[in-house]
């Protein structure tokens, strides 16, 4: 994967740098941005000039579609600093082609590579001082798109604004994950946009996601539409089962979306033999192997999320909780991941591309 610096990128640098004001040791994930951001727009059918230019709000017109229609996608990426300052991205060319599926699901242009890896690679050059090494840290990277051409009218944009903006992070949840088993809601339907990484599949989660938080739940898993049968995944990360030694995920489909860490636990559990199915999980296997002490693990994985231990999970208002295990497969897939990421073991897969 190319991301060296091919796409000549105006760049307008901020006078001040807020580094010096930010507490790293007490990040709340997300909330804290760099110094600048990435910025190409697309008007008269092309992308114009991209720039790289302080971190600050913007002005839209009113009537954009981004606030009608919800034209928007995004992603989620990360870098890692190694112990000798070099920054390394993961799987950005999985990123990337993901964002242009869910660009062409949305109805909206497609970014061109040269476009999405210069920007990265150049925006990560400038802000490197921001990506902090050591274990647990990471520059959380948010390349994202939005319909900004002005009018009401119920159809696609014309114009469309692609930028990337970085947060330096630590992890996503602090403490206990606890699950609620969708029985009602649901995430995406076949035929729908569930399978893109578009700004409506979260909002449609909040509401529901609220309801579970209320009741000491931090997700919701997910199940299909149709019959509420299958378990198919968390709003901020796919999932995985552990029932006696084998790991269970569901395939992906025009409901679930393609996690990137998702398919990277799959062939590092494949290179670590480590059971692993690829099939439809049910919720009532789930229950029945919870009562039958034959449920060691769940987990999620993404992103942000990297791999998430679930403490439990409740449906149809019993709580089932997962065994204390120490040595369990969550960890070890984890410490293979982050060993791979911050380069402290060889990347046989050739996932790490330096910047
Ligand atoms: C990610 O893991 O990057 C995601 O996009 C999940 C997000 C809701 C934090």
């Amino acid at each position: 994967m190319n991301v060296s610096q091919t796409c000549k990128i105006e760049i307008t640098k901020s006078l001040v740098s807020k580094i010096n004001a930010v507490d790293f040791e007490n990040l709340s994930f997300g909330s804290v941005f760099t110094d600048h951001l990435f910025e190409c727009d697309f008007k008269n059918g092309e992308w114009q000039q991209p720039v790289i230019k302080p971190y600050a709000p913007f002005l839209l017109d009113p009537s954009s579609r981004v606030f009608h229609y919800g034209q928007a996608i995004f992603e989620g990426m990360k870098a890692y600093k190694d112990g000798s300052d070099a920054i390394w991205l993961f799987r950005p060319d999985e990123n990337f082609k993901r964002f242009n599926k869910s660009a062409v699901r949305m109805a909206m242009p497609e970014v061109p590579e040269e476009i999405f890896m210069s920007g990265l690679n150049q925006l990560l050059q400038l802000d490197k001082a921001w990506v902090k090494k050591g274990s647990g840290n990471a520059m959380y990277i948010r390349p994202f798109m939005i319909a900004t051409g002005g009018g009401v009218i119920a159809n696609p944009s014309t114009e469309y604004k692609f930028m990337i903006i970085l947060s330096p992070v630590t992890s996503y949840y602090s403490g206990e994950v606890k699950v609620l088993i969708a029985e009602h809601y649901s995430r995406a339907a076949n035929g729908g946009i569930g399978a893109a990484k578009a700004a409506g599949n979260y909002a449609a989660q909040f509401f529901p996601t609220n309801l579970a938080n209320k009741a000491g739940f931090q997700q919701v898993i997910w199940t299909d539409d149709a019959t509420h049968t299958m378990l198919e995944e968390a709003g901020t990360m796919n999932v995985f089962f552990r029932i006696n030694d084998t790991l269970l995920t569901a395939p992906v489909s025009e409901r679930i979306l393609d996690g990137v860490t998702r398919k990277t636990l799959i062939d590092l559990a494949k290179s670590e033999n480590i059971n692993l199915e690829i099939r439809p999980v049910l919720v009532s296997e789930l229950i029945e192997a919870s009562k039958n002490g034959t449920l060691k693990e769940i987990f999620g994985s993404g992103t942000a999320a990297v791999v998430s231990p679930i403490a439990g999970f409740s449906f149809q208002d019993i709580y089932y909780e997962l065994p204390k295990i120490e040595n369990t497969v969550a960890l070890q897939l984890k410490n293979k991941l982050t060993s791979i990421q911050n380069k402290l073991e060889e990347d046989k897969f050739g996932w790490t591309v330096k910047i």
